[in-house]
Formats: structure tokens, C-alpha cells, sequence
């Protein structure tokens, strides 16, 4: 269902290009590193030593060799903690607004036993190109700042003795990478230093860099599961899983066992696959993975495991992957998960807090995810890049739906280039990669506010649209729009409209009054044009804690109240229709977040929350309307 017969079209010759991508990046699995009875994993998180090249050229690092000795023998070094961003953990201005690269190391030590065994280096996100190196070796380079990356390290290990860990990462941003920005050199020596430069980004966020999630080792036997695919349905009581698992081996005998086992660990399926890589295998009275409060659903976010145990003359590898058993689909103007009707309560979220900038942290996601509850929130976008997958799991296992954007944010006319585009479909590869066995992703995103009215966006996105189909067809794809449909040229390849909408903020400023009008005629010449699903992935108004008017006058937290209920008015007399095509709406934002300092304002202040996660007004207007929303959904699935 999922498969429109326009877009169908598309993907025959493009199957070739991918075919050829593929080949070319060499593409593996990039499984999450899980602990089994054969993997160990080794945490290289901690407090690295750090240094920022400041040179004119900023090339000194290179230019001296830094990754051939300790970073401190080269210069005076800081402290610094993985994972972070490194911005805000100094008080110089220098090092905030640093561009360039930056160097980290550490020393560590690994187990004789692991002579035996394949050993990985897997950096979760570096932001945002990066060479790491093992024992002054160059073992990786990767670019792109929010995907992991990975390589065998072992031949490069001492099993007795320190290691060291080298990695450089430079956070500029081009018009070729993703998000995309431009360095603009001023040569007028009169007005500025010798050799100085800025640089510009076309996002009002600010641009935190470093080794922003894990940095880790892992082992895995030298014959080992290399990667698993699933995709699930089911049909009545009965759940269907088909796997393929790609496996890396030297031996020659091999066994593939596949078992699936309940959240008790009880088996409820198992397969011997020997030979073949693929196969199915049924669950009877299946639970089915819902979304949070998805009334009727049968309970929440319910995970299998599938058990992998691969058996050779020599060794047996087990990787045990939580998954759940549910369907998405686009069937005309609506979206399903489990062939209910789904309409998601959202926010578009950051991953963005005081001192540690976009480093992940544990604490943090947890409490962002009791806020979602506390809002009675079903669903968020990873506005706008793929975030940690600590993050991920707890959208797998709280039943927190997710549309998967990947960094593609404001491409502009000059941003639609091929070398762009071969960034950017290899950006999708990885993202599919890392979380097509996901039972919360339920859609991609290809991008955010691009300038989609272009010709030159329209050949460029149907590569990037049909790349991802190939790589997934059962989930829908999307990407947000801030363009109308008389002008915009990507709807048409898309599964589901995701729109951004400033009525009453950045248009109309401070003008409530013409919100309904305009939205519910914005919204509705979409569906005439595309009879597609249409989801308002961005609303919103900023406002500064604490202030306060009567009237409300923008910037206050009266005035953000104000404006989303208009806005949920609007929304209502659309969810009214006889045919109903909006399924969502997103408040921009969750929460307040760092921007760009040429923004304007040193903070994004369009959250319902605080940065520091505490409810403006506005968070209590959005709580009432989303417990509002469930009941009316509790409602209607009784009836
Ligand atoms: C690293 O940073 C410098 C300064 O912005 C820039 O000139 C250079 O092109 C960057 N190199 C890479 C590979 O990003
Ligand atoms: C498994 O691989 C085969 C052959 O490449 C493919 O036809 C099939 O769709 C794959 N199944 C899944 C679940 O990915
Ligand atoms: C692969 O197998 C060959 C022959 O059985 C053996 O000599 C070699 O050491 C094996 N390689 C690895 C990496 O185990």
C-alpha cells in the first residue's frame, strides 16, 4: 500500500545507481554493539586528552604528525570528556567558536584473550569529518557527523602494553556537507586579521561538534554475524518475521540457528537456516508493538528478541536483536500502524543541553522521555539529524514513535550539486543501515526545508527519494516542507506531506487572528493537490521564561499559548472531515535550544520546555490538548 504507482516508476533505473553506491562505499552491517556470550565490549568513554589546531592554516596537526606521539608531547593539551561536545567545557571564546580541527587521545589497554578474536573500534558520532587512529596507524577516516562508524583494529593492537587512540575531527560545514554551510574568507587586511574567516551555516542552531556519543571496542569471534535485516507483519493472532542474516566467515562449515524469544525469554519460534541466509518464521497470539497509549493496542511498546547463534568448526557468534512485530502503511489520505488509523501528538525534538551541548547523556534522555509522557506525547522527528541510539532504543521500548530525519537541513540552490547528493544518499545508506530493524522508525525523512520549489531539487531529491525506497520499501518517506503546493516539487515522490508552519510567528508576526484562515486553507489545497496523508511537522512561537502580558504580545508565554491553540483549532476542524488526512502535529519545539549567534538570540526560546527541561505555560496547553487527544482516540476505538 505503502507503494504509489508514480513512484514505482522511479525505481527501476535508479536501482542501478544504488547498486553502484553500494558497491563503492563497500557497505556492511554497523549492528549496535551488544554484549553475548561471544562479544565482549570495551568503553573508551572518559576524560581524553584534547587539543584545538589553532594555526592560521589549521593544518599544524597534520603538518607535525600529532597522531605519531601522546597529544601532551606535542603541546599543552585540556581535559576533555567523551562524550561532549567540546565547546562549552572551557570558558574562551576561542574554543566556543572554534573551527577547524580539533585532536583527542587516550591510552588503553586490551586483554591478551583477545588475540584470538576480531576486534572493532566503533565510533558512535563524530561531528564532523574525522581520522582515527590506532597506534599512530590510520585505521578510519569518516565524514558526516551523526551516523557511527567502524573498523577491525585488531592487527593494529598491542595485547601487552598501552594502546593509544588518535582521533581528529574537523566541524566545518560546506556547501557539500550535511547540514550544509559555507566558509567565507575576508581578505580585506585593512577590516580583518590576516587570514580570517568565518563561518556561515544555513541553520539556527548552533553547530556543537566533537566526540559527541560512545567511543568503544568490541569483539566478536573471527567468523561472525556480519548484519540482520527484518521486516515484520502479521495477520489475525498470527505475527510474521522475515529475516536475512549476512554473515562473515572463514570457515567452511557453518550453522545458523534463529530463534525468536518472548520479553520472558521464552522461545516462540526457532530455525535452523544452515546454508541459506534468509527465512520467515510465524509467532501465534503475537503481541504486537504499539505506541504509547494507542488505546485498545493491547498493551505497550511489546519487543521480541531474535536470537542469532552462528556456528562454526570454531567458534559460535550470538547477537540477540530486540525487534517488534507491526506494520506501518499509507492507505489513501491516512497512515496505519497495525491497520489502526495512527495520528501522532509530537514534538520536534534537539538533542541539546546545558555544558555538554549534544553529548549524550543518559540522564538526559531518560528525563526527556518521562517528559514525553508527562506530555502525553505518542511521537517526535529527529529534527534535524539522526540521533544517539540510546535514544532509539528507548523510542523501541517505550512505544515513542519516531520520523527518522537525517541532517539534510535548508539545501539551497547551491547545496544541489553531485557532490552533495553522493554525500547525502550515502548519509540515507548509513541511516538505513543503523535503524531500518527499528519498530519505532516508521517513516524517513529525506530533509527539512529545502528549497523544494527549485528544478534543480526536484532531480536531485528523486535520487535521494528513490535511493531510500530501494534501501526500504515498507516505510513510507517524507521530508518537511516550508513551501506551498503551487510551488513546492518534492510532494509528488513523497508517501506522507510533512509541513512547517509559521502563521503568527515568522509570517504574520504577532497576527493570531488569521491562523485558523490560513491553516485550514493552507492545509486543505495540499490534500486537494496530493490526496496524501499530511502531518504539520513544525509550529510554534517562541517565548522567554518568566515573561509575561496581558495581552499576550510575542516572546511572551502567554502569546506561545495563545498560538498553538489556534493552531489546535485549526487542526480540529480539519480532524473533523469526513475524510480525515491530517495524522499529526508537532509543536516546534520541545524544547529551547543553543542557536547561531547571527540568530539573534543566544537561545532558540521556542520550547514548551526550558532548556533546563522545565515547563513554560505552554507545556501545560500542549499537556491538556495531547490527554484531550487520547481520550477522544479511546473513544473512538471503542465504539
Ligand atoms: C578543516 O577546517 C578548515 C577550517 O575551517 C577548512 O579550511 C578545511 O577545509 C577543513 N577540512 C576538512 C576536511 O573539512
Ligand atoms: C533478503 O534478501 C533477499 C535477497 O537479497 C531479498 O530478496 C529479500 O527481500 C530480503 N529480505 C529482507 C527481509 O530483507
Ligand atoms: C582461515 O582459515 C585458514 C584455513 O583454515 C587458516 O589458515 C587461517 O588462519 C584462517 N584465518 C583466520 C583469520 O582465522
Amino acid at each position: 500500500m505503502v507503494l504509489l504507482g508514480t513512484i514505482k516508476m522511479f525505481i527501476v533505473p535508479c536501482y542501478f545507481c544504488s547498486i553502484l553506491l553500494l558497491n563503492i562505499y563497500g557497505v556492511h552491517g554497523i549492528l549496535y554493539p551488544r554484549e553475548s556470550e561471544s562479544r565482549q565490549i570495551q568503553d573508551l568513554n572518559g576524560i581524553w586528552d584534547f587539543r584545538m589546531d589553532d594555526s592560521t592554516n589549521r593544518n599544524k596537526g597534520f603538518e607535525e604528525d600529532w597522531f605519531k606521539q601522546p597529544l601532551k608531547r606535542t603541546g599543552s593539551v585540556l581535559k576533555m570528556p567523551v562524550p561532549s561536545s567540546f565547546n562549552d567545557i572551557t570558558e574562551t571564546r576561542e574554543m566556543r567558536d572554534f573551527v577547524g580541527w580539533v585532536w583527542y587521545d587516550r591510552q588503553f589497554y586490551v586483554s591478551p584473550d583477545w588475540i584470538k578474536k576480531r576486534v572493532v573500534l566503533r565510533v558512535d558520532s563524530a561531528h564532523y569529518t574525522a581520522v582515527v587512529w590506532v597506534n599512530s596507524i590510520e585505521v578510519v577516516k569518516h565524514t558526516g557527523g551523526h551516523l557511527p562508524f567502524e573498523r577491525e583494529v585488531g592487527e593494529h593492537l598491542k595485547f601487552s602494553g598501552a594502546n593509544r587512540v588518535t582521533i581528529a575531527i574537523n566541524n566545518t560545514l560546506t556547501p557539500e556537507t550535511l547540514p550544509p554551510g559555507e566558509i567565507v574568507w575576508h581578505t580585506d587586511s585593512s577590516s580583518y586579521p590576516i587570514g580570517y574567516f568565518t563561518q556561515k551555516t544555513q541553520t539556527n542552531a548552533f553547530n556543537y561538534a566533537g566526540l559527541h556519543r560512545s567511543v568503544r571496542l568490541y569483539t566478536t569471534p573471527v567468523d561472525y554475524v556480519d548484519d540482520i535485516t527484518i521486516t515484520t507483519s502479521f495477520y489475525h493472532s498470527k505475527g510474521h518475521v522475515k529475516y536475512n542474516i549476512s554473515r562473515k566467515r572463514n570457515a567452511t562449515n557453518s550453522a545458523l540457528t534463529v530463534e525468536i524469544l518472548d520479553n520472558d525469554g521464552n522461545t516462540v519460534a526457532r530455525a535452523q537456516a544452515d546454508e541459506k541466509d534468509g527465512g520467515e518464521l510465524d509467532i501465534e497470539n503475537v503481541n504486537l508493538w504499539w505506541p504509547y497509549l494507542m488505546v485498545d493496542g493491547g498493551g505497550p511498546a511489546y519487543l521480541y528478541t531474535l536470537k542469532v547463534s552462528f556456528n562454526t568448526s570454531q567458534s559460535t557468534d550470538v547477537y540477540r536483536l530486540p525487534f517488534g512485530v507491526r506494520t506501518v502503511e499509507v492507505n489513501g489520505s491516512q497512515l496505519f500502524i497495525n491497520k489502526k488509523p495512527f495520528y501522532c501528538r509530537g514534538v520536534a525534538k534537539q538533542e541539546d543541553a546545558d555544558i555538554r551541548g549534544r553529548g549524550l547523556d543518559l540522564a538526559v534522555i531518560v528525563k526527556d522521555f518521562n517528559l514525553l509522557k508527562w506530555l502525553g506525547a505518542n511521537c517526535f522527528r529527529t529534527s534535524h539529524y539522526p540521533y544517539a541510539e540510546e535514544i532509539m532504543d528507548q523510542a523501541d521500548q517505550q512505544g515513542i514513535v519516531v520520523i527518522d530525519e537525517c541532517p539534510g537541513m535548508g539545501l539551497r540552490s547551491i547545496n544541489f550539486r553531485p557532490a552533495t547528493k553522493a554525500h547525502h544518499l550515502r548519509v540515507m545508506t548509513e541511516l538505513v543501515q543503523r535503524d531500518k530493524n527499528r519498530p519505532s522508525v516508521i517513516m524517513w525523512s529525506v530533509a527539512s526545508d529545502p528549497e523544494s520549489d527549485l528544478p534543480q531539487a526536484e532531480n536531485y531529491f528523486r535520487s535521494i527519494i528513490s535511493h531510500t525506497r530501494h534501501l526500504d520499501s515498507g516505510r513510507p518517506i517524507t521530508f518537511a516542507s516550508n513551501k506551498q503546493e503551487h510551488n513546492d516539487r518534492l510532494a509528488q515522490y513523497v508517501d506522507v506531506i510533512c509541513l512547517n508552519r509559521y502563521v503568527g510567528w515568522s509570517r504574520d508576526q504577532g497576527h493570531l487572528d488569521v491562523i485558523v484562515l490560513k491553516m485550514t486553507k493552507d492545509l486543505t489545497n495540499w490534500y486537494n493537490k496530493y490526496k496524501k496523508p499530511i502531518i504539520v511537522t513544525e509550529y510554534g512561537a517562541g517565548a522567554i521564561p518568566g515573561l509575561h502580558k496581558a495581552p499576550s504580545a510575542m516572546f511572551t508565554e502567554q502569546y506561545q499559548v495563545d498560538l498553538i491553540k489556534e493552531y489546535h483549532d485549526a487542526f480540529d476542524r480539519m480532524r473533523r472531515l469526513p475524510i480525515p488526512f491530517l495524522m499529526g502535529e508537532m509543536v516546534w519545539n520541545f524544547a529551547d535550544f543553543q542557536s547561531t549567534s547571527d540568530s539573534g538570540l543566544d537561545r532558540n526560546n521556542m520550547g514548551v520546555l526550558t532548556r533546563q527541561r522545565e515547563p513554560k505555560a505552554a507545556a501545560y496547553a500542549l499537556k491538556a490538548r495531547y490527554y484531550h487527544l487520547m481520550e477522544e482516540c479511546a473513544l473512538i476505538s471503542k465504539n
